[in-house]
């Protein structure tokens, strides 16, 4: 993440400018879920509302992973931060979430279902690519990914280091037939994917 372009903030989250908290809490509060997975935590943001969903209705976890301190890609200009930081901003919701430091890539085959799925891993088209086509038939509820809109296929790192467009890897994934999709466009964009 381009901390650089982020408000000033502890969360350094693309989603805080448009509010995309309220948009994670509704969608545990409507769906009611047992397990939510989330692919990229960094410092909370996202996980934060997700848990307090979770908590309001009373039940349900949430399952992070993310390399923190051991992500490297600083060749795209991304770095993250620490686990420790994640976990004091998350500190409230502690026995609702656990956080994994871990590769997300293949984490699919630790489980056999979940109800909600939230990737968020510096997303482009052929990331998404490894991740969403493993998950998709064990995910009861709903896949829920950062990025679809045109505006964030057009950021600068998408650009400069010539990413795959998410749009277009929605559009062909959806060719398989039995997926929905539809996106929020507010920066940074979510995309909602489900089963038929
Ligand atoms: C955009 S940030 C997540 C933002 C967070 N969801 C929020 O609400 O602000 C992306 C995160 O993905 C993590 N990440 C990227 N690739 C990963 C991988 N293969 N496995 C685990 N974590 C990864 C990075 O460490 C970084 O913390």
């Amino acid at each position: 993440m381009l901390k650089q372009n982020l408000p000033d903030s502890p969360w350094y989250s693309s989603y805080e400018p448009n509010n995309y908290g309220d948009f994670f809490y509704s969608l545990v509060r409507v769906y009611q879920p047992e397990t939510v997975v989330e692919l990229g935590t960094e410092a909370g943001f996202s996980a934060y509302h997700l848990a307090r969903g979770l908590r309001t209705n009373g039940k349900g976890h949430l399952y992070c992973y993310d390399l923190w301190e051991k992500y490297d890609a600083q060749k795209y200009g991304f770095y993250s931060i620490s686990k420790s930081t994640a976990e004091d901003n998350l500190r409230e919701y502690k026995n609702t979430i656990g956080l994994n430091l871990t590769n997300a890539i293949g984490i699919d085959r630790a489980y056999q279902t979940v109800d909600i799925l939230h990737v968020d891993l510096h997303n482009d088209g052929e990331i998404l690519n490894r991740i969403v086509p493993a998950w998709i038939d064990k995910v009861r509820q709903l896949v829920v990914i950062e990025g679809g809109s045109a505006e964030r296929d057009r950021v600068e790192w998408m650009i400069k280091f010539n990413k795959a467009p998410i749009k277009k890897w929605l559009e062909d994934f959806s060719r398989r037939g039995d997926i929905e999709y539809l996106t929020l466009e507010p920066f940074p964009s979510v995309t909602i994917i489900r089963k038929k």
